[in-house]
């Protein structure tokens, strides 16, 4: 599948800013504050920063009261409907703000602003919403609030077209020392249980060149763990002319001087290969870790999902990834309950699953997506049959994630110390694989590498102490 890249032109970012700069007049006198609420998976968080930036170019400061913002900016996720429940809810809480100043703006944005019918009940029944914007139209954010300011009317701007590149938006980031950096946008893969490549388009790639820019100034700001971001990593460069693939792009970035660490994600296992594996080992920078969604376990629910790989060909790339890359992490994702999911499928999953043993697990009970082709299926198996199997497995899981942790203890590790826990004067830090590592010390650690002793674990964390 080759698309028309369409990148949107300097000029035209530069009009944003313009807009910025004339929105900011308007405020003079006064600080206006925004809070840009996220739901949903690291694009998004990576979206909202480039909000926060393209906000605080207009004057305004950043607030998580609500009943404190000027502007309210919603950032939603529709991969699941417990996500868009989660959103609804949250919209609905919103009204108090809205009515206590009616001339407080709220904005919608992210995967649910691109569906029809999610725009169509937002319409219609959260009337307190002044701005519906999707994905792709983020970068016009300024011009959309101006609009809505100007004209003092409602608009809506899902958006049309198969996505576009846009490079220069101003951004405010949330951490000091991890990073996101977006490498490419939406999936042309289209598993048929799944909505991303509805809400985030067809997939392109942002030139080597600006990614490798970013990277070093993130790496001269001092930043210390950077995550390339991609639905599906793999396929990064497909659409640029200059053959530009992923595995280069970690070579290249790996070869920037400094101490930083290297992670990136997802990987689809229809395209994980030798040339990857090669440049994770021959990297000094990239973590010993690879989030290698399965689905499944059964060769035919992997046909119904459209997958473009069968339970062998997975297991054999896991061997290869193993031989490739010693003392690799690997973790995946699981969905329970597809639509005619028998038990015995399901035991596949099982047979799977205890043959690779992966360190870390994310499951998930299926969700229906209006306008997927897995949508039409019939799907005869009840939500209490899904639970058990749901349950079944993370129990499997968890014994074997508590065994991969027991194997660490009495190791010494080297971690990135990345920020404070829940927990008074206990901090986290990352292990070379990206397992997670608490461990006492105080903030100014925050930042650091340092070497670990592990302690104990527990099934999601290590427990360590500094050396
Ligand atoms: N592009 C990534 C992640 C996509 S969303 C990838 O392909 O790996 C993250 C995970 O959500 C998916 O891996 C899948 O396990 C799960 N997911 C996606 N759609 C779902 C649905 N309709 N119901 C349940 N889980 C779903
Ligand atoms: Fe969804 Fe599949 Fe694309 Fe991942 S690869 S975003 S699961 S369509
Ligand atoms: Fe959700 Fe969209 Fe990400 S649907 S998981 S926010 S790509």
């Amino acid at each position: 599948m080759r698309i028309k890249r369409t990148e949107i032109p300097a000029a035209e970012i530069a009009r944003q800013l313009a807009i910025c700069a004339d929105l900011r007049q308007r405020f003079e006198g006064r600080a206006p504050l925004a809070m840009v609420d996220t739901f949903g998976c690291q694009q998004n968080e990576d979206d909202s920063e480039k909000l926060r930036g393209y906000l605080a170019e207009m004057g305004f400061g950043m607030t998580a009261d609500e009943f404190a913002a000027d502007v309210i900016v919603v950032n939603t996720c529709a991969v699941r409907e417990h996500a868009e429940l989660r959103v609804f809810g949250r919209l609905g809480a919103l009204t108090h703000a809205k009515k206590e100043d009616p001339r407080r703006i709220v904005a919608v944005c992210g995967c649910m602003a691109r569906q029809a019918h999610v725009v169509e009940k937002i319409k219609q029944s959260f009337r307190h919403v002044d701005l519906v914007f999707g994905p792709d139209e983020l970068w016009r954010f300024p011009e959309l609030i101006d609009t809505v300011l100007a004209k003092q009317t409602r608009v809506f701007a899902p958006g049309g077209g198969d996505g576009c590149v846009a490079e220069g938006l101003p951004r405010l980031r949330s951490d000091k020392v991890r990073a996101w950096l977006s490498v490419m946008n939406g999936c042309n893969n289209f598993c048929t249980y799944c909505i991303v490549p509805y809400t985030r388009l067809r997939e392109r790639s942002r030139r080597p060149e600006d990614i490798l820019g970013e990277a070093r100034r993130l790496v001269a700001a001092g930043y210390k763990e950077i995550t390339l971001l991609g639905q599906n990593v793999n396929s990064y460069g497909r659409d640029l002319e200059n053959g530009a693939g992923f595995a280069r792009l970690i070579r290249e970035i790996d070869a920037i001087p400094g101490e930083f660490i290297l992670r990136f994600m997802t990987s689809h296992p229809k395209d994980a290969g030798g040339e990857l594996f090669t440049a994770m080992r021959e990297s000094g920078k990239c973590e010993r870790h690879l989030h290698l969604p399965l689905q499944s376990g059964s060769d035919r629910i992997l046909r119904a999902m459209n997958r473009r790989y069968d339970a062998a060909g997975y297991l054999a790339l896991v061997d290869r990834v193993r031989a490739a890359v010693p003392d690799i992490v690997l973790t995946t994702d699981i969905i329970v309950g597809f639509p005619g999911e028998t038990d015995a499928d399901f035991e596949e999953t099982l047979r799977v699953i205890e043959k690779v043993r992966f360190d870390a697990m994310f499951t998930f009970i299926y969700s229906r997506r209006a306008g997927t082709p897995a949508a039409e299926l019939p799907d005869p198996f009840t939500r209490e049959e899904k639970q058990r199997r749901f349950d079944r497995l993370l129990e499997i899981q968890n014994a074997i994630s508590e065994e991969k942790h027991r194997a660490c203890v009495g190791r010494t590790l080297r971690v990135l110390i990345d920020g404070e826990d829940r927990e008074q004067g206990v901090l986290t830090a990352r292990s070379p694989g990206g397992r997670l590592v608490r461990l006492a010390g105080g903030a100014e650690l925050i930042g650091r590498f340092a070497d670990a002793e592990i302690t104990g674990f527990s099934t999601w964390a290590l427990r360590g102490r500094l050396i």
